[in-house]
């Protein structure tokens, strides 16, 4: 049974949330309720405890059971935070990692997958400042259920109204069934660039940022995996939760990577490897000559063939591509080579996506059918989009209900 914890923040529109919480919990999810202390002046805990049979917190300091810290207790049991109606107050502060009250708090301290459904002024929503925090949340993976257009309870006309329940709880079950899509299955991800050394101070690496590895682990947790990750040093911290093994060379990441792939069920390339390593690392630094330079570079092993071999045969594998065109046969080529079921190419030559920026563009491939494309979105979106499609050749998966 799914655990959600139900958000209701000070909009007229907070008396909807009684019926949001039914909705829910009808869905057959255990729903615990959190008002804002705002909220609290429109609709009542006793309305929430009497509806869910759950206790309902509204200041930061509220403890149902003595001596434990409810914030952190909700957030780690949740396995969907929904915000509905979430005004632009809480969207603003959340945004920011403002935690004022028992709500901010546990959303600051919860790592799940998050839905919220505004509901406020139009000229509230439409404020730069929303409209950026809103682009915030979205790019940190949080489901906007946009709000209607139409009357407003001021009497403004506008986009503001909390959307209509059953859409809300609609995107509710169906990301509590993504949220079940990958139980039980182990994913590996490699991630980060390698750094291959020349002596004691310097190496050979690439522009790998380890965003995208980052955001298919967290995705991939999200879907209820036992997620590791073997990262290379990447600019980004990997997210919290899954196993991580971190490694500096292509030879590490091979040798760590080699001892997971053996029971993994879906295996994600996502790390940028050095080709090549310094044939010798010379002892200590190199110092400055007036000679030219000449740097013996041997190849590396590809460690996604590998791992392709020491996997299970129900296996899948993904590879990335960062190709510098659009022209997908390079990428194809590689899927072939490598033994991969799918290769998910992005067009470096584009500005703003892939290295080291906050979106991405793929094309899948996989090796029947024509390639999909994701459009522009965030990491996070773009794991999202990827995780959907190739969870489907796992054995035994079901289509998301
Ligand atoms: N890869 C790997 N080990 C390597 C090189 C690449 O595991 N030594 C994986 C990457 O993690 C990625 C895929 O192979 O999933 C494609 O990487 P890419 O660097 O694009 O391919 P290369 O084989 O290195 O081809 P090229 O550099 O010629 O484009």
């Amino acid at each position: 049974m799914a655990n959600v914890v139900l958000g209701v923040t000070g909009s007229i529109a907070a008396y909807r949330a009684a019926d949001l919480a039914r909705e829910l919990m009808r869905g057959g999810c255990t729903v615990r309720v959190c008002l804002t202390p705002a909220a609290e002046k429109f609709v009542t805990r006793v309305l929430f405890e009497s509806l869910t049979g759950q206790p309902c917190l509204v200041w930061a300091f509220d403890e149902p059971e003595a001596g434990r810290m409810a914030h952190i207790d909700w957030a780690r049991q949740a396995d969907l935070l929904v915000i509905a109606p979430a005004t632009a107050n809480i969207l603003n502060k959340i945004a920011s990692g403002v935690a004022d009250d028992m709500l901010s708090t546990i959303a600051l301290a919860y790592t799940g997958p998050m839905l919220v459904a505004p509901a406020m002024n139009p000229a509230m929503l439409a404020n730069e400042t929303t409209q950026a925090s809103l682009r915030r949340l979205v790019s940190r993976g949080v489901e906007v259920v946009q709000p209607a257009e139409g009357e407003v309870a001021c009497g403004e006309h506008g986009q503001g109204k909390l959307a209509s329940v059953s859409e809300i709880a609609s995107a509710a079950m169906a990301l509590i069934g993504w949220t079940r899509r990958l139980e039980g299955r182990r994913v590996l991800v490699t991630s980060g660039p390698t750094r291959e050394p020349i002596d004691s101070v310097r190496f050979l690496s690439n522009r790998s940022s380890g965003k995208m590895g980052a955001a298919l682990a967290k995705a991939a947790l999200w879907m209820g995996a036992d997620v590791t990750v073997v990262t290379g040093p990447a600019a980004v911290p990997p997210p919290l939760g899954p196993k991580v093994v971190r490694v500096e060379t292509a030879l590490e990441m091979l040798a760590a990577a080699s001892r997971e792939a053996p029971t993994a069920d879906l295996i994600l390339a996502v790390a940028a490897v050095a080709d090549y390593r310094a044939a010798e690392q010379h002892p200590g630094k190199m110092r400055r000559t007036e000679e030219d330079l000449v740097l013996r570079l041997v190849p590396n092993p590809d460690v996604v063939a590998e791992l392709g071999r020491l996997a299970k045969p129900d296996a899948v594998l993904v590879g990335f591509a960062a190709e510098p065109t659009d022209d997908l046969a390079a990428a194809r080529a590689k899927l072939e080579r490598k033994g991969l079921h799918f290769i998910a190419a992005n067009d470096v030559s584009q500005a703003g996506i892939g290295f080291e920026s906050d979106e991405n563009e793929l094309v899948l491939i996989g090796r029947e059918g024509s390639p999909e494309r994701s459009g522009r979105l965030s990491k996070i979106g773009c794991a999202k989009w990827l995780l959907d499609r190739v969870a489907q050749a796992l054995p035994g998966e079901r289509e998301t209900p």
